[in-house]
Protein backbone atom coordinates (compact mmCIF):
# COMPACT_ATOMS: atom_id res chain seq x y z
CA UNK A 1 0.00 0.00 0.00
CA UNK A 2 1.50 3.61 -1.01
CA UNK A 3 3.84 1.86 -2.87
CA UNK A 4 3.68 3.73 -6.68
CA UNK A 5 2.98 1.45 -9.62
CA UNK A 6 5.57 0.61 -11.88
CA UNK A 7 5.42 2.52 -15.46
CA UNK A 8 4.45 0.82 -18.52
CA UNK A 9 4.78 2.11 -21.64
CA UNK A 10 4.41 0.82 -24.94
CA UNK A 11 3.36 1.72 -28.42
CA UNK A 12 1.89 0.45 -32.12
CA UNK A 13 2.57 1.70 -35.01
CA UNK A 14 -0.42 3.50 -37.10
CA UNK A 15 0.53 1.45 -40.53
CA UNK A 16 -2.74 -0.63 -40.67
CA UNK A 17 -5.26 -3.39 -39.27
CA UNK A 18 -3.79 -4.93 -36.42
CA UNK A 19 -2.83 -8.46 -36.88
CA UNK A 20 -2.17 -11.75 -34.41
CA UNK A 21 1.17 -10.99 -33.82
CA UNK A 22 0.27 -7.45 -32.46
CA UNK A 23 -2.10 -8.82 -30.29
CA UNK A 24 -0.09 -11.82 -28.73
CA UNK A 25 3.10 -9.71 -29.22
CA UNK A 26 1.73 -6.53 -27.03
CA UNK A 27 -1.88 -6.22 -26.93
CA UNK A 28 -2.69 -9.47 -24.78
CA UNK A 29 0.23 -8.06 -22.21
CA UNK A 30 -1.57 -4.79 -21.96
CA UNK A 31 -4.76 -6.00 -21.18
CA UNK A 32 -3.41 -8.09 -18.02
CA UNK A 33 -0.76 -5.07 -17.34
CA UNK A 34 -4.11 -2.29 -16.77
CA UNK A 35 -4.84 -3.86 -14.39
CA UNK A 36 -1.17 -3.75 -12.09
CA UNK A 37 0.41 -1.02 -13.33
CA UNK A 38 0.48 2.59 -14.59
CA UNK A 39 0.07 2.36 -18.33
CA UNK A 40 0.74 5.04 -20.72
CA UNK A 41 -0.62 2.82 -24.26
CA UNK A 42 -0.02 5.18 -27.45
CA UNK A 43 -0.44 5.10 -30.96
CA UNK A 44 2.90 5.69 -32.99
CA UNK A 45 2.15 8.01 -35.67
CA UNK A 46 5.66 9.92 -36.07
CA UNK A 47 7.31 6.39 -36.37
CA UNK A 48 5.43 5.56 -39.51
CA UNK A 49 6.34 8.23 -41.14
CA UNK A 50 9.66 7.07 -42.34
CA UNK A 51 7.50 5.62 -45.03
CA UNK A 52 5.79 8.45 -46.27
CA UNK A 53 1.65 7.74 -45.29
CA UNK A 54 -0.69 9.24 -47.80
CA UNK A 55 -1.91 11.94 -45.22
CA UNK A 56 -5.77 10.74 -45.09
CA UNK A 57 -4.83 7.13 -44.59
CA UNK A 58 -2.78 7.87 -41.38
CA UNK A 59 -5.46 9.66 -39.93
CA UNK A 60 -7.95 6.57 -40.59
CA UNK A 61 -5.31 3.88 -39.44
CA UNK A 62 -4.84 6.09 -36.07
CA UNK A 63 -8.58 6.00 -35.68
CA UNK A 64 -8.48 2.25 -36.59
CA UNK A 65 -5.06 1.49 -34.21
CA UNK A 66 -7.33 3.34 -31.13
CA UNK A 67 -10.57 1.30 -31.97
CA UNK A 68 -9.07 -2.17 -32.09
CA UNK A 69 -6.87 -1.55 -29.07
CA UNK A 70 -10.17 -0.59 -27.03
CA UNK A 71 -11.85 -3.75 -29.02
CA UNK A 72 -9.44 -5.46 -28.03
CA UNK A 73 -10.06 -4.74 -23.99
CA UNK A 74 -8.60 -1.57 -23.45
CA UNK A 75 -9.90 0.62 -20.81
CA UNK A 76 -9.34 4.17 -21.83
CA UNK A 77 -10.07 4.75 -17.85
CA UNK A 78 -7.75 2.16 -16.43
CA UNK A 79 -4.59 2.85 -18.58
CA UNK A 80 -3.35 6.33 -20.37
CA UNK A 81 -4.17 5.99 -24.17
CA UNK A 82 -3.16 8.60 -26.70
CA UNK A 83 -1.71 9.58 -29.66
CA UNK A 84 1.59 10.64 -30.25
CA UNK A 85 2.29 13.38 -32.20
CA UNK A 86 -0.23 15.04 -29.32
CA UNK A 87 2.64 14.80 -26.95
CA UNK A 88 5.29 17.55 -28.15
CA UNK A 89 7.32 16.81 -25.07
CA UNK A 90 8.62 13.40 -26.97
CA UNK A 91 9.87 15.36 -29.85
CA UNK A 92 11.96 17.25 -27.48
CA UNK A 93 13.38 14.91 -25.51
CA UNK A 94 14.50 13.07 -29.07
CA UNK A 95 16.09 15.98 -29.90
CA UNK A 96 18.01 15.75 -26.50
CA UNK A 97 18.80 12.39 -27.08
CA UNK A 98 19.34 12.23 -30.20
CA UNK A 99 22.50 14.58 -29.27
CA UNK A 100 23.86 10.89 -27.32
CA UNK A 101 23.05 8.61 -30.72
CA UNK A 102 25.69 8.05 -32.50
CA UNK A 103 25.95 7.32 -35.90
CA UNK A 104 28.02 4.16 -36.13
CA UNK A 105 25.87 1.91 -33.69
CA UNK A 106 22.36 3.06 -35.14
CA UNK A 107 23.42 2.13 -38.42
CA UNK A 108 24.39 -1.37 -37.22
CA UNK A 109 20.75 -1.92 -35.73
CA UNK A 110 19.36 -4.96 -37.61
CA UNK A 111 16.26 -3.19 -37.86
CA UNK A 112 17.73 -0.67 -39.80
CA UNK A 113 20.35 -2.80 -42.23
CA UNK A 114 17.15 -4.57 -43.05
CA UNK A 115 15.40 -1.24 -44.09
CA UNK A 116 18.07 -0.31 -46.29
CA UNK A 117 18.24 -3.33 -47.88
CA UNK A 118 14.78 -3.29 -48.86
CA UNK A 119 14.28 0.51 -49.74
CA UNK A 120 17.33 1.77 -50.56
CA UNK A 121 15.76 4.64 -51.99
CA UNK A 122 14.49 6.17 -48.68
CA UNK A 123 16.82 5.63 -46.07
CA UNK A 124 16.16 8.98 -44.27
CA UNK A 125 17.45 10.08 -40.84
CA UNK A 126 14.32 9.31 -39.59
CA UNK A 127 14.44 5.61 -40.30
CA UNK A 128 18.41 5.83 -38.38
CA UNK A 129 16.97 7.33 -35.52
CA UNK A 130 13.90 5.12 -35.53
CA UNK A 131 15.34 3.79 -32.01
CA UNK A 132 15.74 7.27 -30.68
CA UNK A 133 12.28 8.05 -30.75
CA UNK A 134 11.14 5.14 -29.50
CA UNK A 135 13.28 5.76 -26.38
CA UNK A 136 11.99 9.33 -26.12
CA UNK A 137 8.17 7.33 -26.38
CA UNK A 138 9.78 5.41 -23.57
CA UNK A 139 11.63 7.73 -21.05
CA UNK A 140 9.18 10.73 -20.94
CA UNK A 141 6.98 8.46 -18.72
CA UNK A 142 9.95 7.42 -17.14
CA UNK A 143 8.95 4.20 -18.16
CA UNK A 144 10.46 0.89 -16.62
CA UNK A 145 8.28 -2.28 -18.24
CA UNK A 146 7.78 -2.49 -22.06
CA UNK A 147 5.78 -5.05 -23.11
CA UNK A 148 6.60 -5.84 -26.47
CA UNK A 149 7.11 -8.62 -29.44
CA UNK A 150 10.61 -10.36 -30.22
CA UNK A 151 10.88 -8.21 -33.01
CA UNK A 152 11.55 -5.00 -30.62
CA UNK A 153 14.20 -6.56 -28.04
CA UNK A 154 17.29 -5.22 -29.26
CA UNK A 155 15.59 -1.43 -29.53
CA UNK A 156 15.09 -1.58 -26.26
CA UNK A 157 18.56 -2.82 -25.61
CA UNK A 158 19.46 0.76 -27.36
CA UNK A 159 17.03 2.77 -25.28
CA UNK A 160 18.88 1.26 -22.22
CA UNK A 161 22.05 2.49 -23.25
CA UNK A 162 20.91 6.23 -24.16
CA UNK A 163 19.33 6.15 -20.48
CA UNK A 164 22.19 4.78 -19.02
CA UNK A 165 24.40 7.35 -20.89
CA UNK A 166 21.95 10.64 -20.11
CA UNK A 167 22.55 9.62 -16.83
CA UNK A 168 25.67 9.21 -16.80
CA UNK A 169 26.36 12.43 -18.26
CA UNK A 170 23.77 14.73 -16.83
CA UNK A 171 22.89 12.68 -12.95
CA UNK A 172 19.77 10.43 -12.76
CA UNK A 173 16.53 10.65 -14.44
CA UNK A 174 16.10 7.58 -16.03
CA UNK A 175 14.90 3.69 -15.42
CA UNK A 176 16.71 1.40 -17.93
CA UNK A 177 13.51 -0.15 -19.55
CA UNK A 178 13.40 -3.75 -19.94
CA UNK A 179 10.93 -5.61 -22.32
CA UNK A 180 8.24 -7.56 -20.89
CA UNK A 181 6.21 -10.71 -21.26
CA UNK A 182 3.96 -12.21 -18.37
CA UNK A 183 5.53 -15.58 -20.50
CA UNK A 184 8.57 -16.35 -19.97
CA UNK A 185 10.36 -15.40 -23.50
CA UNK A 186 9.16 -12.77 -25.91
CA UNK A 187 7.02 -13.63 -28.73
CA UNK A 188 7.12 -14.04 -32.05
CA UNK A 189 4.48 -15.30 -34.19
CA UNK A 190 5.50 -16.39 -37.44
CA UNK A 191 3.81 -15.64 -40.98
CA UNK A 192 1.46 -18.76 -41.84
CA UNK A 193 3.60 -19.06 -44.60
CA UNK A 194 6.58 -20.17 -42.41
CA UNK A 195 8.59 -17.18 -43.91
CA UNK A 196 9.30 -14.71 -41.14
CA UNK A 197 7.39 -12.77 -38.63
CA UNK A 198 3.49 -11.98 -39.18
CA UNK A 199 3.50 -8.34 -40.35
CA UNK A 200 1.15 -5.75 -41.42
CA UNK A 201 2.35 -5.12 -44.78
CA UNK A 202 4.04 -8.66 -46.21
CA UNK A 203 2.20 -11.63 -47.09
CA UNK A 204 -1.33 -10.23 -46.37
CA UNK A 205 -2.74 -14.17 -46.76
CA UNK A 206 -0.45 -15.51 -43.95
CA UNK A 207 -1.15 -12.91 -41.55
CA UNK A 208 -4.37 -13.44 -40.04
CA UNK A 209 -6.22 -9.61 -39.36
CA UNK A 210 -8.53 -8.95 -36.84
CA UNK A 211 -10.51 -7.27 -39.06
CA UNK A 212 -10.53 -10.68 -41.41
CA UNK A 213 -14.17 -12.37 -42.25
CA UNK A 214 -14.63 -16.14 -40.98
CA UNK A 215 -14.12 -17.14 -43.91
CA UNK A 216 -11.50 -15.80 -44.75
CA UNK A 217 -9.57 -16.83 -41.49
CA UNK A 218 -10.82 -20.48 -42.08
CA UNK A 219 -9.18 -20.31 -45.57
CA UNK A 220 -5.60 -18.70 -44.56
CA UNK A 221 -5.45 -21.12 -41.93
CA UNK A 222 -6.44 -24.26 -44.38
CA UNK A 223 -2.83 -22.85 -46.47
CA UNK A 224 -1.09 -22.52 -43.84
CA UNK A 225 2.28 -24.45 -44.18
CA UNK A 226 2.12 -28.16 -43.03
CA UNK A 227 4.36 -31.45 -44.23
CA UNK A 228 3.81 -35.11 -44.01
CA UNK A 229 4.05 -35.09 -40.05
CA UNK A 230 6.57 -36.91 -37.66
CA UNK A 231 8.35 -39.99 -38.96
CA UNK A 232 9.22 -40.32 -35.54
CA UNK A 233 7.25 -40.81 -32.10
CA UNK A 234 7.86 -36.99 -29.76
CA UNK A 235 10.24 -35.62 -32.83
CA UNK A 236 11.06 -31.88 -32.62
CA UNK A 237 8.58 -29.25 -34.53
CA UNK A 238 9.64 -27.92 -37.71
CA UNK A 239 9.37 -24.02 -36.56
CA UNK A 240 5.92 -23.69 -39.09
CA UNK A 241 4.22 -26.44 -37.36
CA UNK A 242 5.30 -25.17 -33.50
CA UNK A 243 4.04 -21.86 -34.56
CA UNK A 244 0.63 -23.68 -35.60
CA UNK A 245 0.75 -25.06 -31.69
CA UNK A 246 1.22 -21.61 -30.48
CA UNK A 247 -1.76 -20.59 -32.12
CA UNK A 248 -3.60 -23.30 -30.50
CA UNK A 249 -2.32 -22.58 -27.20
CA UNK A 250 -3.43 -19.21 -27.51
CA UNK A 251 -6.96 -19.70 -28.35
CA UNK A 252 -7.92 -23.39 -28.07
CA UNK A 253 -8.97 -25.26 -24.62
CA UNK A 254 -5.95 -27.20 -23.00
CA UNK A 255 -7.64 -30.57 -23.90
CA UNK A 256 -7.78 -29.43 -27.50
CA UNK A 257 -3.91 -28.85 -27.47
CA UNK A 258 -3.01 -32.00 -25.94
CA UNK A 259 -5.20 -33.85 -28.23
CA UNK A 260 -3.32 -32.72 -30.94
CA UNK A 261 -0.03 -32.59 -29.07
CA UNK A 262 0.19 -36.37 -28.28
CA UNK A 263 -1.27 -36.85 -31.98
CA UNK A 264 1.92 -35.33 -32.78
CA UNK A 265 3.57 -37.56 -30.63
CA UNK A 266 2.71 -40.53 -31.26
CA UNK A 267 2.59 -39.40 -35.47
CA UNK A 268 -0.60 -39.87 -36.51
CA UNK A 269 -1.38 -36.26 -36.62
CA UNK A 270 -3.50 -35.30 -39.13
CA UNK A 271 -2.69 -31.45 -39.99
CA UNK A 272 -6.17 -31.09 -41.95
CA UNK A 273 -8.11 -31.95 -38.96
CA UNK A 274 -5.47 -29.89 -36.77
CA UNK A 275 -5.86 -26.32 -38.72
CA UNK A 276 -10.00 -26.97 -39.08
CA UNK A 277 -10.21 -27.30 -35.51
CA UNK A 278 -7.83 -24.13 -35.13
CA UNK A 279 -9.66 -22.35 -38.08
CA UNK A 280 -12.91 -22.27 -35.60
CA UNK A 281 -11.56 -21.80 -32.32
CA UNK A 282 -9.25 -18.77 -34.33
CA UNK A 283 -12.95 -17.45 -35.52
CA UNK A 284 -14.49 -17.56 -32.03
CA UNK A 285 -11.39 -15.66 -31.03
CA UNK A 286 -11.63 -12.96 -33.79
CA UNK A 287 -15.09 -12.61 -34.45
CA UNK A 288 -15.66 -10.53 -31.27
CA UNK A 289 -12.86 -8.50 -31.86
CA UNK A 290 -14.04 -7.44 -35.59
CA UNK A 291 -17.54 -6.78 -34.61
CA UNK A 292 -16.27 -4.44 -32.07
CA UNK A 293 -13.98 -2.57 -33.38
CA UNK A 294 -15.87 -1.70 -36.67
CA UNK A 295 -18.92 -0.49 -33.78
CA UNK A 296 -16.07 1.97 -32.55
CA UNK A 297 -14.79 2.73 -35.52
CA UNK A 298 -18.35 4.50 -36.63
CA UNK A 299 -18.35 6.26 -33.34
CA UNK A 300 -15.64 9.43 -34.16
CA UNK A 301 -16.91 11.74 -31.64
CA UNK A 302 -16.31 9.08 -29.16
CA UNK A 303 -12.57 8.64 -30.32
CA UNK A 304 -11.61 11.88 -30.08
CA UNK A 305 -12.78 12.22 -26.75
CA UNK A 306 -10.99 9.19 -26.11
CA UNK A 307 -7.77 10.74 -27.80
CA UNK A 308 -8.26 14.04 -26.25
CA UNK A 309 -8.87 12.88 -22.70
CA UNK A 310 -5.20 10.22 -23.01
CA UNK A 311 -3.61 13.36 -24.35
CA UNK A 312 -4.24 15.85 -21.46
CA UNK A 313 -2.83 12.55 -18.68
CA UNK A 314 -0.05 12.28 -20.43
CA UNK A 315 1.33 15.57 -21.39
CA UNK A 316 0.75 16.18 -17.64
CA UNK A 317 3.71 13.43 -16.92
CA UNK A 318 5.70 14.26 -19.88
CA UNK A 319 5.68 17.54 -18.99
CA UNK A 320 7.57 16.81 -15.39
CA UNK A 321 9.97 14.58 -17.51
CA UNK A 322 11.41 17.54 -19.49
CA UNK A 323 11.29 19.90 -16.95
CA UNK A 324 13.60 17.70 -14.96
CA UNK A 325 15.37 16.81 -18.26
CA UNK A 326 15.87 20.89 -19.03
CA UNK A 327 17.64 21.62 -15.24
CA UNK A 328 20.00 18.54 -15.99
CA UNK A 329 20.95 19.33 -19.15
CA UNK A 330 21.07 23.47 -18.19
CA UNK A 331 18.25 24.39 -20.30
CA UNK A 332 16.43 26.14 -17.42
CA UNK A 333 16.50 30.03 -17.55
CA UNK A 334 13.84 31.53 -16.23
P1 LIG B 1 4.77 -2.42 -34.43
O1 LIG B 1 3.73 -1.40 -34.71
O2 LIG B 1 5.49 -3.02 -35.58
O3 LIG B 1 4.15 -3.61 -33.59
C1 LIG B 1 3.39 -3.37 -32.42
C2 LIG B 1 3.67 -4.46 -31.38
O4 LIG B 1 3.38 -5.75 -31.94
C3 LIG B 1 4.51 -6.61 -31.81
N1 LIG B 1 4.58 -7.53 -32.97
C4 LIG B 1 4.74 -8.85 -32.88
N2 LIG B 1 4.89 -9.67 -31.82
C5 LIG B 1 5.01 -10.99 -32.06
N3 LIG B 1 4.98 -11.55 -33.31
C6 LIG B 1 4.84 -10.76 -34.40
N4 LIG B 1 4.80 -11.32 -35.62
C7 LIG B 1 4.72 -9.35 -34.22
N5 LIG B 1 4.57 -8.30 -35.06
C8 LIG B 1 4.49 -7.19 -34.28
C9 LIG B 1 5.71 -5.68 -31.76
O5 LIG B 1 6.81 -6.29 -31.12
C10 LIG B 1 5.16 -4.51 -30.97
O6 LIG B 1 5.23 -4.76 -29.59
N6 LIG B 1 8.60 0.42 -32.95
C11 LIG B 1 7.37 -0.20 -32.50
C12 LIG B 1 6.36 0.79 -31.98
C13 LIG B 1 6.88 1.67 -30.90
C14 LIG B 1 7.14 1.31 -29.54
C15 LIG B 1 7.62 2.49 -28.92
C16 LIG B 1 7.00 0.13 -28.81
C17 LIG B 1 7.20 2.97 -31.04
N7 LIG B 1 7.65 3.47 -29.86
C18 LIG B 1 7.98 2.50 -27.57
C19 LIG B 1 7.35 0.15 -27.47
C20 LIG B 1 7.84 1.32 -26.87
C21 LIG B 1 6.77 -0.93 -33.69
O7 LIG B 1 7.06 -0.64 -34.82
O8 LIG B 1 5.82 -1.86 -33.38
Amino acid sequence: MGQEKEIVVSGIRSTGILHLGNYFGAIRNYIRMQEEFNCYFFVADWHSLTTHPDPKELRGNVFRVLAENIACGLDPEKVTLYVQSDIPEIAELYLMLNMMAYKGELEKVPTFKDKVRQNPDNVNAGLLTYPVLMTADILVHRGLNVPVGKDQEQHLEMSRNFAQRFNNRYGYLFPEPVPFNYGDDLIKIMSLDGIGKMSKSENQNSTLFLNDGDDAIRNKLKKAKTDSGPQEPNSAKPDYIENLFTLMRLVSTPDTVKHFEDAFNGCSIRYGDMKKQLGEDMVAFIAPIREKAEALRQDSAYLNRIMRYGAEKARASAAQTLQEARKLMGINFY
